[in-house]
């Protein structure tokens, strides 16, 4: 048995900063932030807005392009690193306001890369016969971990969420995942505080993204080289198999370098971040959700989709839509 994507949604908080309006805030330029990283916008989620706010819009549209009702959802799995509260997790959040009552519902933290965990996750359930209908989530309220007046960091990160929703199929679907991760890492990209790690300074001085971007870029180029690699040796596939590229959006340069490792033209690579900048785990379910939608990723179609964050964390996973 194998798992298909049966429908994609996303959504984007309705606040909009532009680079511009970044000018006014610290001391960047336009021109700075698209040549450094092909951003031109990000979205804000309101005051009051949740991570579990937009998951929940996005779902609701996966679910609806799947033809599927919250009744007939066996699992949920969100990957996020910005959940509304420690605990319960996003994943119970949505249930709850999906109405749906008693199947697993967690979230996946793992930073940029939490879309492609949770699907891989989810995907074992399903192959297994264990899920018929799951909800597979990348939420993020970055917005709310951003030091706006670190123009290093302010300028990358933004909000928004995707969602498909996997079900069973007789053919892939999913063809494979490929997960890696090395926490030596861990000190390039990160978040210093948690409620087990000096919980009385989450709200305090320094609670932000901390992120050595130079370091992080290069680690990150050399990654998503070879995973991507991993990907299609797994599936003994040339480049020129696959018809699109589905990348975590952090940074035009190394998306340029992934498909140049590919031999891709940037044609067959669907481009989102300057609409949103790096929204975690959101990036790449909302933009396959793009590629979709607008009719550029068809049913047949052989898709390859990446992330790399935090950790660091690293994933790939090749799909037949
Ligand atoms: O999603 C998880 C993974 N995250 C990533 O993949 C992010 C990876 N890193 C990057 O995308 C890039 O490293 C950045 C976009 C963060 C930075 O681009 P860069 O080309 O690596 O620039 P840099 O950090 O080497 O900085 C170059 C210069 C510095 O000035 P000096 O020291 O050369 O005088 C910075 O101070 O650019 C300066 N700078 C800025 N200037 C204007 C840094 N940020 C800004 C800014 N506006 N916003």
């Amino acid at each position: 048995m194998y798992s298909r994507i049966a429908g994609t949604g996303r959504y984007l908080p309705e606040r909009v900063l532009t680079n511009h309006d970044i000018e006014k805030m610290v001391d960047t330029t336009d021109e700075w932030i698209r040549e450094r990283t092909g951003i031109e916008r990000r979205h804000i989620a309101a005051p009051g807005q949740t991570t579990a706010d937009l998951a929940e819009q996005a779902a609701s549209r996966a679910m609806e392009a799947a033809g599927v009702t919250a009744g007939d959802v066996d699992l949920i799995i969100v990957g996020t690193t910005t959940p509304d509260v420690v605990f319960p997790n996003v994943g119970c959040l949505l249930q709850d306001r999906l109405g749906i009552r008693g199947c697993p519902a967690f979230s996946v933290e793992a930073a940029c890369s939490g879309f492609i965990y949770a699907l891989t996750v989810a995907d074992r359930f399903v192959t297994s016969g264990k899920s018929n209908c799951a909800l597979v989530i990348g939420a993020e309220t970055l917005s709310r971990i951003t030091d706006w007046s670190d123009r290093t960091t302010c300028v990358l990160f933004g909000d928004g969420a995707g969602a498909v929703v996997l079900q069973p199929a007789d053919e892939p679907g999913i063809v494979s995942c490929h997960l890696g991760a090395d926490g030596g890492y861990k000190d390039l990209l990160y978040f210093p505080y948690g409620p087990s790690r000096k919980p009385e300074a989450m709200h305090g001085e320094g609670a932000f993204i901390q992120m050595k971007g130079n370091e992080v870029f290069k680690v990150a180029v050399k990654t998503l080289e070879s995973i991507v690699d991993e990907a299609l040796d797994a599936n003994e596939l040339e480049c020129s198999a696959v018809d699109w590229l589905v990348p975590h959006q952090a940074n035009l340069r190394i998306i340029q370098a992934t498909a140049k490792r590919l031999d891709m033209p940037m044609a067959k690579v669907i481009l989102t971040l300057q609409d949103h900048g790096n929204t975690s785990a959101a990036s790449v379910p909302m933009a396959l959700d793009v590629g979709i939608r607008d009719g550029r990723i068809k049913r047949g179609d052989l898709v390859l989709l990446e992330a790399f964050g935090g950790g660091f964390t690293w994933g790939a996973s090749l799909i037949r839509y």
